[in-house]
């Protein structure tokens, strides 16, 4: 898997939506801070890296900050990258930016570089994810354009892309189709193009500024040819535009899925800067899921899948649901479960009752 990013250890607060679910990709910055532990004792002279990461790191912590340390790391390795940029071949790779933040680290930087810092650690302060801080995120080989209050795809979703991409009913070489239900950012699409040169997909949300995103961030990676977007917001029936379509070989979606009661829950940074249309799932958390389940007998071809990300509670929910709705012609595959072992993917199929009999 694809997923050793420098940034892949902060997500949101306190990382992703599921409590204590860290990512495991802490090795290049706690790499980082080995360098900086190790490195000569100069002392912090101003004007430096040096001096301006035990200052912000103070300040972010009494903010409550999570990752306090690191989060001013990753937006110092964002200016330095910004303002090397084409002059180093290897910035975008872990070690190309923990070397980058080594050399720096004790060299004079500009008046103009430290405001710039100072005015991206305070938003930082404010509780702004850092994701949105920056305006760019890393998903898989891909760095994504972020614009609030677009959700920022976090990493159980690279998982998502990795499962789809390695099953069984999939080879590279098809010329696959597939719908997308709430593209946020186009993580999800833009990934799974990438992955089936072949394949072309319909991207749907309901909010214009995702769509947008998603649109912009197709171009980033050349991929706009063949990646529809819409903006629309599905409900209960299927609109005309997807219904003339030819059917979907997959639907992908990573619906939103919080438990209405566990909104007021949420972290700061969740809850004043994401989208609550993107997380707010209704009261058990299923509720844009149940229309898309609905809808495969207009979107689906017969044997199509169902691929979600969902709350580790769903996949026993869904399961349930679908044995006790003999009228609908889909069935539970598989549940799989994430890096902290927890069950957060759902595979389901559609087979109508037509082409059993
Ligand atoms: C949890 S986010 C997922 C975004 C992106 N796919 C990702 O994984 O990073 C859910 C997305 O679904 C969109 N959405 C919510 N309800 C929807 C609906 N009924 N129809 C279409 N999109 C919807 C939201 O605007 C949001 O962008």
């Amino acid at each position: 898997m694809q997923m050793t990013s420098f940034r892949k250890i902060v997500t949101l607060g306190r990382q992703s939506l599921l409590p204590g679910n860290f990512h495991h990709s802490l090795l290049m910055v706690t790499a980082t801070r080995w360098f900086i532990a190790h490195s000569p004792q100069v002392p912090s002279y101003p004007n430096t890296l040096s001096s301006l990461v035990p200052h912000w790191t103070e300040i972010l912590k009494k903010g409550c900050v999570a990752d306090a340390e690191i989060n001013v790391e990753i937006i110092l390795l964002y200016m330095l990258k910004k303002s090397v940029r084409g002059n180093l071949q290897n910035e975008d790779t872990d070690s190309g930016k923990v070397s980058l933040l080594r050399k720096s680290y004790h060299q004079h930087v500009s008046t103009e570089f430290i405001s710039e810092v100072n005015e991206l650690c305070r938003k930082r302060a404010q509780r702004m994810p850092v994701q949105y801080v920056i305006g760019e995120w890393d998903f898989r080989d891909m760095t994504l354009k972020m614009v609030p209050p677009v959700f920022i795809p976090r990493p159980e979703t690279e998982m998502l892309v990795e499962l789809i991409k390695t099953s069984d009913h999939l080879s590279r070489e098809d010329e696959v189709k597939f719908l997308e239900v709430g593209c946020g950012t186009g993580a999800i699409s833009i990934s799974l193009l990438r992955e089936f040169p072949k394949a072309s997909a319909v991207a749907i949300d309901s909010s214009m500024d995702a769509v947008n995103l998603t649109i912009e961030n197709s171009k980033r990676y050349h991929c706009q040819e063949r990646l529809k977007t819409y903006h629309h917001h599905l409900d209960t029936t299927c609109p005309e535009f997807l219904s003339v379509l030819p059917r979907f070989d997959f639907i992908v979606s990573n619906p939103p899925y919080i438990f209405s009661k566990d909104m007021c829950k949420l972290e700061p940074e969740i809850s004043r800067y994401e989208d609550h249309r993107a997380l707010d799932g209704g009261p058990d958390g299923m509720n844009v899921l149940r229309k898309i389940v609905r809808l495969s007998d207009y979107l689906l071809k017969p044997s199509g899948m169902i691929w979600f990300e969902t709350d580790s509670n769903h996949p026993k929910m869904i399961k349930e649901w679908l044995e006790n709705e003999p009228d609908l012609d889909v069935k539970h595959l598989n549940s799989l479960t994430d890096f902290n072992q927890r069950p957060r993917f759902v595979q389901l199929c559609y087979q109508p009752s037509s082409e059993l009999s």
